[in-house]
């Protein structure tokens, strides 16, 4: 049998779509109507497929802005002035419409209050609401639609009205109604606000599972610790500016994060107290510090 060796690297990992750039923001400036500051102010970064990429900072800090510039709501839904280019799965969002930009890049917002039709009766009809709109056979909607309740562990609601959710089961509900109309990129501002740490870590679990079938993440996340595990990649962001673009160790290691608002991962905090780390580089996840502590040398 011949081998694709197109797809496959050296060590057997398949690569389809590796080093496709996904997302590419260049010089993206941004003011609100009526507004005089900058909410984004010169933002650059990249994000290939597969990849998840956390954007942190203080409150008012342009996260939720920059979600909304990948989805195309900067600019066309929200106007205001805009500069430089940003690229989603190859459409430039300035020349595209929000609707064309929909079947590319999907958004849970911040408040998932906020995402709930209203018009639909059961949580079913809301997670398959989109799909109807696609204009999709009804065989496709009911198996795209209880593939998402199911990966989002709400199918057991799916006849209950939405309102009658919970915050954190409403979360999940709009994170399933974008998974359903199957996005390349996914974009969730505060995915996990409203969840309790089992309903966190189920959420974190269901994009693991989307980003390894090669979508592209991205998130904003006040929970420190969840973003350094989770995220391939940070983006730091203070006033509307791009302070940081890097891997979670490499960043809460070399910089002086707090300058801009943000506190490293208490695993990293401590082990800086205490240990003299080999490479310079210092854990930034539990299980790290654990092994980091069990074999690095201590600062006496
Ligand atoms: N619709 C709007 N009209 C005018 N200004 C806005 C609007 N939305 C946000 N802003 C302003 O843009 C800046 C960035 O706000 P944004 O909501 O993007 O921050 P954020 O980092 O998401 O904050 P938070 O952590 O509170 O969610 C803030 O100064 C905010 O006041
Ligand atoms: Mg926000």
């Amino acid at each position: 049998m011949m081998l694709d060796v197109r797809r496959i690297n050296a060590c057997g990992l398949n690569l389809e779509g590796c080093g496709v750039k996904k997302i590419i923001v260049e010089h993206l400036k941004y003011r609100y109507p009526q507004s005089t500051e900058l909410a984004l102010n010169d933002i650059s970064f990249e994000a290939e497929e597969g990849e998840k990429i956390g954007f942190i900072g203080c409150n008012g800090s342009g996260k939720s802005t920059l979600c909304q510039a990948l989805t195309g709501l900067v600019p066309h839904f929200y106007r205001g002035a805009y500069g430089g280019h940003v690229t989603v799965d190859g459409m430039e969002v300035m020349s595209s419409s929000i609707s064309e930009i929909a079947v590319k890049v999907g958004i849970v917002f911040q408040n998932p209050f906020t995402q709930v039709t209203g018009a639909k009766e059961t949580v079913y009809d809301e997670v398959a609401f989109g799909l109807e709109n696609l204009g999709l056979p009804r065989g496709e909607i009911i198996t795209r639609a209880d593939a998402a309740l199911k990966l989002l562990r709400i199918d057991r609601f799916k006849d209950q009205a939405p309102f009658s959710l919970s915050g954190g089961q409403m979360q999940r509900m709009a994170i399933a109604g974008m998974i359903a109309m199957r996005p390349r990129i996914i974009v969730l501002d505060e995915p996990t606000s409203q969840l309790d740490p089992q309903g966190s870590d189920e959420v974190y679990q269901a994009l693991d599972d989307l980003s390894a079938q090669g979508l592209t993440v991205v998130l904003t996340e006040h929970k420190i610790e969840k973003v350094a595990r989770y995220c391939d990649k940070i983006l730091i962001l203070q006033n509307g500016r791009s302070m940081a673009f890097d891997t979670p160790a490499q960043l809460f290691s070399a910089k002086n994060t707090e300058a801009w608002g943000v506190r490293p991962p208490v695993y990293t905090r401590v082990c800086r107290e205490l240990l003299r780390p080999p490479a310079g580089v210092y854990p930034v996840t539990l299980a790290e510090a654990g092994e980091a502590l069990a074999n690095w040398e201590v600062i006496l």
